[in-house]
């Protein structure tokens, strides 16, 4: 927690024109998760005493997403894109009521954790007016450079556009995220100009102002994925990858195996249990639960599902939401599971279709079944009680119920509920004629010979 309440303003309002996307660039996700969503999250986590956001005009998704995220969230807008300066002081009106720290972070930059954020706004405890958080990317390009005198000092941050050579050659960067304790932050952002290349306000200046001020600039060094800024497709990608390798280090350091950890793809959500193994090439999207001692094989896909203790999913297999597995269930090759709850023990084994249904206790579905649920307008659901053997190559056409204990035959097309214990076939009475191929065989034979 933080000493003195702490004012979060996110700034969301950016153009993201090197997204070329017609999505707003913080509603592109990583992990799964908008990147507004991630920087939501760490406000929340950081304790922020009050969460502003600045969105631009006709961001009507921004804002849901944002209200939705953190209920009561202060919005404002920024009427144009002039620049991060110029954002902050949307928020005017919330910096000037607010007694304390003010912090700014940028929703495009969404794996800044909660530590480092609480780290940066300590610095303001040893007196200095602004914090600013540092990091040494491997290539600094595109980034402001936070320049030092020679006894180490901040004395002002540099955007790559306005740098001089010798100025690009820091090597510490600005990763954006700044944390103030001024007395007037509103007097000082306004004091900012724009004689720049891009003409914009930028809120990097304020830290020359503060200098000029008299006041100490403070600085965290973080680690480079917190400060991992998204601009373009090419560096959301980065974001995704260094978000995958946390996601998977904190996995493995909770009990799971991964065999090949850089083939798994996790969401931010994804819960695992203990003595968890999963093989190669599986994908988690948003929503799953995995309970302790699941075996997941290569190749599955999974969503908004939850995997019952000691059950057994794929290869090959893909649940999809609302797909409930409780206890011991094994879901095998080509099976998709959607909005059905498969009750313990029960098995579909190999290439099925289960969607909007119950599947009891110990129930099994043989292989080829489907359920079909949709009749080109609605969807119906299909009920196989406990213990009920579903036989291969058969269709439950929903709704439909299908009793405890029932045997439904190989290659039915169920249009009636069974009743429990009965057996139920659909199947013409079988033809088998003796000799009839080798008479035919003989048949084609002779008329091609003619030929
Ligand atoms: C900014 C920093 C740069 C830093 C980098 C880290 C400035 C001037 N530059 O550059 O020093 O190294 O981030 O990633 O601050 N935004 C608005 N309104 C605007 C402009 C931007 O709300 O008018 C928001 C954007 O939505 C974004 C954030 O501010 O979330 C940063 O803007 P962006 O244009 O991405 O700045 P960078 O060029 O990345
Ligand atoms: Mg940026």
């Amino acid at each position: 927690m933080t000493k003195a309440p702490l004012l979060i303003v996110i700034l969301a309002a950016g153009r993201g024109v090197r997204m070329r996307s017609h999505l707003p660039k913080v509603l592109h996700p990583v992990g799964g998760r908008p990147m507004l969503g991630h920087v939501l999250a760490t406000a929340k986590a950081a304790g922020a005493s009050k969460v502003a956001l600045v969105v631009a005009p006709g961001q009507d998704a921004v804002r849901a997403l944002a209200e939705k995220e953190m209920p009561g969230i202060a919005l404002f807008e920024q009427k144009t894109q002039a620049g991060t300066a110029d954002a902050v002081l949307a928020a005017a009106d919330a910096i000037a009521a607010h007694k304390g720290d003010v912090a700014v972070l940028f929703a495009d930059t969404p794996l800044v954790r909660a530590e480092t954020l609480m780290a940066l706004v300590g610095v303001l405890e040893a007196g200095a007016g602004v914090a600013v958080l540092g990091f040494e990317p491997a290539d600094p390009t595109g980034y402001g450079r936070v320049l030092r005198d020679a006894g180490g000092n901040v004395t002002a941050i540099r955007e790559q556009k306005d740098a001089s050579e010798a100025e690009r050659a820091a090597k510490l960067c600005n990763a954006g995220a700044m944390a103030f304790r001024m007395p007037d932050l509103v007097g000082l952002l306004k004091r900012i100009e724009n004689r720049n290349a891009a003409g914009e306000y930028y809120l990097t200046d304020a830290v020359a102002l503060v200098r000029a001020e008299g006041r100490a600039v403070g600085v965290h060094v973080g680690s480079v994925e917190d400060a991992m800024g998204v601009n373009s497709r090419a560096q959301q990608a980065e974001a995704e990858a260094a978000f995958q390798q946390r996601m998977r280090a904190k996995a493995m350091a909770e009990g799971a195996t991964l065999i090949a950890p850089e083939t798994v793809w996790f969401s931010f959500d994804t819960k695992l249990g203990q003595d968890v193994i999963i093989e190669p090439n599986v994908f988690f999207g948003p929503g799953v639960v995995v309970e302790d001692g699941v075996t997941i094989l290569a190749n599955s896909h999974i969503v908004g599902a939850r995997i019952g203790r000691g059950s057994r999913i794929g290869p090959f297999a893909r649940l999809r939401p609302g797909a409930d597995l409780a206890e011991d269930v094994h879901v095998g090759n080509f099976v998709e599971v959607k909005a059905a709850t498969l009750e313990k023990g029960a098995k579909a084994n190999h290439l099925a279709y289960i969607g909007d249904g119950f599947v009891g206790e110990n129930a099994n579905i043989g292989a080829g079944t489907i359920f079909c649920n949709y009749d080109g307008f609605d969807k119906h659901r299909t009920h196989v009680g406990k213990g009920a053997f579903v036989g291969s190559n058969s269709s439950l056409v929903a709704p439909v119920k299908i009793g405890d204990g029932a045997f439904v035959g190989s290659g039915s097309v169920i249009t009636q509920n069974v009743e429990a214990d009965a057996l139920a076939v659909e199947r013409a009475p079988l033809d088998v004629r003796p000799q009839w191929a080798a008479k035919f065989r003989q048949m084609k034979a002779r008329r091609k010979a003619k030929r």
